[in-house]
């Protein structure tokens, strides 16, 4: 691979073109060698990968372990019920701890933004050379979820050449609970990098103004945009206007659980607004694809039917992309020196 510098993946903000490559054409690899029998590569024999989740996961940490044991890494998993935090332990000290014990990368899921950053800076200092990679934290950032997704979705537009430019001028409608989504976040950065245009879509509530210049200017601490040229954002109120021109939706989990007010009235009016169904795709192109990270709220972000339609709802594809997608980041990290 040419030119990866990362020593941590914390946010796409950083990411460069090239890193979008590098990442999908491993991806593309590790899936072709899976899918023709070999189910395991000596790549990362002998490394440490530990999966430290202090927020509950299904898919990432699941996806991430698999991919660690599919290139042959030994594997530590940490869930914060049984641990030692319950005795005081901070989230630092019990990440030395698994430093102490060797881990080559780190994988944090926070529910509080940055704690990944912070860890990733915390080691540098002490000249540890862990690597982070962020599996989550609050409503920041969810990396390896944009990549699986751009992955996806290039693989939709271009199946033989799954790469960055096969999203280039199509227009990806994301709809609903923009504004706890970090995962709507990684997607914004990593679709705009590679041309695409994004349209948001959802009530002022979930999707305040300000999300349509949220590419415009890299993060804080970040100087520079490593994207010359970004696809646009747009913000639409109407699902129907946003149908109209897209060539994939994504919808998002309504994060109950991080809503503070009532920012929402009623979940049977949401789903009529917002909801996807194979009614509301009647406004799209003929074949537009369905995405959605997951988990699902079902009857809420997409109807049963959608979800079970196999030619339309692409949810277990991006499941099944996460195992490849996340070897990739592994490998990109941990093998580094070789
Ligand atoms: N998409 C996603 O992050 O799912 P989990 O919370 O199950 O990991």
């Amino acid at each position: 691979m040419s030119n990866w510098s990362h020593r941590h993946i914390l946010d796409l903000a950083t990411f460069s073109i090239e890193d979008y490559t590098n990442v999908l054409e491993l991806a593309k690899r590790f899936k072709a060698v899976s899918t023709s029998g070999t189910r395991k590569l000596p790549a990362l024999q002998g490394r440490l990968i530990t999966t430290l989740f202090f927020e509950p996961s299904t898919r990432t940490r699941s996806s991430f372990e698999l991919a660690a044991k599919r290139l042959s890494a030994d594997v530590q998993s940490f869930s914060p019920n049984n641990s030692s935090l319950s005795k005081g332990e901070t989230p630092i000290d019990t990440a030395l701890t698994y430093v102490a014990m060797g881990a080559d990368v780190l994988i944090v899921r926070h529910s509080s933004t940055n704690v990944p950053g912070e860890l990733a800076h915390y080691l540098e200092e002490a000249g540890h050379n862990t690597s982070i990679l962020n599996g989550g934290d609050g409503l920041h950032s969810h990396p390896s979820q944009g990549l699986l997704d751009l992955f996806t979705l290039a693989n939709f537009f271009s199946p033989n050449e799954p790469i960055p430019s096969a999203v280039k001028d199509k227009t990806i409608v994301i709809v609903g609970d923009i504004l706890h989504s970090r995962v709507a976040r990684s997607n914004l950065w990593a679709l705009t990098a590679c041309g695409a245009n994004v349209v948001l879509c959802g009530p002022p509530t979930l999707l305040p103004e300000e999300f349509k210049d949220f590419v415009k200017a890299p993060p804080p601490g970040q100087k520079l945009d490593p994207i010359k040229k970004r696809g646009q954002v747009t913000i639409m109120r109407s699902l129907k206007d946003a149908f109209q021109e897209a060539d994939a939706v994504m919808t998002l989990r309504l994060q109950i659980e991080r809503m503070h007010q009532n920012l929402i009235t009623d979940l049977y009016q949401y789903h009529c607004e917002f909801g996807i169904n194979h009614e509301s795709l009647k406004w799209c192109k003929k074949d537009v694809p369905v995405l959605h990270p997951g988990p699902v709220n079902r009857g809420i972000e997409m109807s049963n039917a959608i979800l079970e339609d196999d030619s339309i709802c692409l949810v277990s594809e991006q499941v099944n992309n996460g195992i490849p997608v996340r070897m990739a980041l592994l490998y990109l990290l941990a093998a580094k020196e070789n």
